[in-house]
């Protein structure tokens, strides 16, 4: 066994005490009332990055949650990893489907369930590590910076602002994250692809008050109704976005390409059954897998209204709301699809209400390119940690600041994951398997050694 794995074997207990505590802090990047948790778990971060072996490490203030930096420098002439990771986590309910509390970790069947237990904190926890093992055993053979922000799951909004600050502060020759899936333990893959998105609040108004259904239904537009025509309206029976000139800059992908794409080992059966669905559904003349990697979608992310208690109320609405997200594919911009989707909006609009479209927030997709040191190195490391040469996937999710990062800082991403599908991340019971946390101990030193032996 090397130094390295040793030093992990010998402290693996620590690391997860050590994580279970970063857990227990609530950091709902999306509810203010968690304000103090961001800056409690940001101070937190703070404190492993140096006890990890950081040289020094930073809470910094941003118009936002606080973002925390750390480095540690030990030749200049080395190459420079930038780590990036995100100790925000998404809201927790529907609380009642948990089975354990999800603010205090617990292993069950092998896997850690709790909010953030892979997203991200477990995964970034697999990097923060990773780098301890390297530095405390002296095998560091590049210089290790860390940028760990508070709004990922919120759309990054100060993160931009921040970078472009902070240019020589973030300086690398590569940006690594873990905040992605594999296909499988048994299936290794790198993610090359991230999926755009946009986001909006969508507001129907219709009478000034709530009506008595009986007094005034059939005579008064009804929000809910003309909310659920307008969302009709946005798909076609091909499951085509209809949104004029939505598909615009979608790139073509050719045969071959698509070819090589699906060559990834993927079970669509064991897929749907692992859903309980009884068959996908999506745009015509696409897999499925082709549908969340290469192909946009639009869904409802929520919609309310009117009455929603226990038993019949009679009640025509005043309002009607709901929540819509679009993913994006690279080449997509955002602006323009926040621009033609009001347009659109405002033309099919249905009539006796009124609409009031609200974007939240949004960012573009990323690829990253296979010929490059970094897949190399990423490549080499999986295979000799997982036996099996893994293949590159394109995964439906965002993670917008990556693309952000290239055109700010022009750095590059290499998105080495080690999640699953079936971790539930923003579900209720997110889990993390213990197996897939030590994988990725044992992959990420790997693609130090590897990455600095390509650039020296
Ligand atoms: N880590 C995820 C994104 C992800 C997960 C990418 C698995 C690929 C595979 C990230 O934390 C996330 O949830 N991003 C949001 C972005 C949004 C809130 C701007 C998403 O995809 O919904
Ligand atoms: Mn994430
Ligand atoms: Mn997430």
């Amino acid at each position: 066994m090397s130094t390295i794995n040793a030093y992990i074997e010998t402290h693996k207990e620590r690391f997860l005490e050590e994580l279970f505590q970063l857990i227990s802090i609530p950091s709902i990047s999306s509810d203010p009332k968690h304000k103090e948790s961001m800056v409690k778990t940001a101070n937190a971060v703070k404190e492993l990055l140096l006890s990890s072996g950081a040289d020094s490490a930073e809470v910094r203030q941003t118009a936002g949650n606080p973002v925390v930096t750390g480095e540690k420098i030990v030749d200049e002439k080395y190459p420079t990893i930038l780590i990036y990771g995100h100790y925000d986590v998404q809201p927790a309910e529907p609380l009642e489907l948990w089975v354990s509390d999800p603010f205090k970790p617990e292993i069950r069947d092998g896997k850690i369930f709790a909010r953030g237990a892979d997203d991200d904190k477990g995964q970034f926890f697999i990097q923060l590590k990773s780098f301890e093992a390297l530095a405390k055993t002296n095998n560091l053979k590049c210089n290790v910076k860390f940028l760990i922000e508070g709004e990922e799951e919120i759309g990054s909004p100060s993160l931009p602002e921040f970078c472009k600050k902070n240019k020589e502060l973030l300086k690398a020759d590569i940006i690594l994250v873990s905040d992605t899936t594999l296909l499988g333990l048994d299936k290794p893959s790198i993610t090359v692809g991230l999926r755009g998105i946009t986001y909006y609040d969508i507001e129907v108004t219709g009478p000034n008050r709530d009506l008595h259904s009986g007094l005034f239904g059939g005579a008064v537009a009804n929000p809910i109704n003309k909310l659920a025509e307008l969302i009709n309206k946005l798909i076609d029976d091909k499951n085509r976005i209809t949104i004029p000139g939505f598909y615009d800059d979608v790139l073509f992908i050719d045969e071959t390409e698509r070819n090589e794409l699906a060559r990834a080992p993927f079970d669509v059966d064991a897929y749907n059954k692992s859903l309980g669905i009884p068959i996908g559904v999506g745009e015509d003349g696409y897999t499925t897998m082709e549908r969340t990697g290469i192909r946009p979608s639009l869904d409802v992310c929520g919609i309310w209204g009117g009455f929603s208690g226990d038993g019949a109320k009679t009640v025509l609405p005043s309002k009607a709301y709901a929540k819509v997200s679009m993913r994006l594919v690279p080449n997509q911009d955002p602006i323009t699809i926040d621009k033609l989707f009001i347009d659109y909006v405002e033309s099919i609009k249905p009539k006796g209400v009124q609409v009031k479209v609200a974007p939240l927030h949004s960012g573009k997709g990323y690829v990253s390119p296979l010929d490059s040191v970094a897949y190399k190195a990423a490549s080499l490391a999986m295979e000799k940690s997982f036996g099996i040469k893994p293949v590159p996937t394109r995964s439906g999710g965002s993670i917008p600041i990556v693309s952000a990062f290239e055109e700010i800082l022009g750095i590059k991403t290499i998105l080495m994951g080690f999640g699953l599908e079936s971790d539930a991340i923003h579900s209720p019971n997110e889990n993390f398997p213990l197996e897939n946390f030590y994988k990725g101990l044992e992959t990420v030193p790997l693609f130090y050694k590897y990455f600095s032996e390509l650039m020296g």
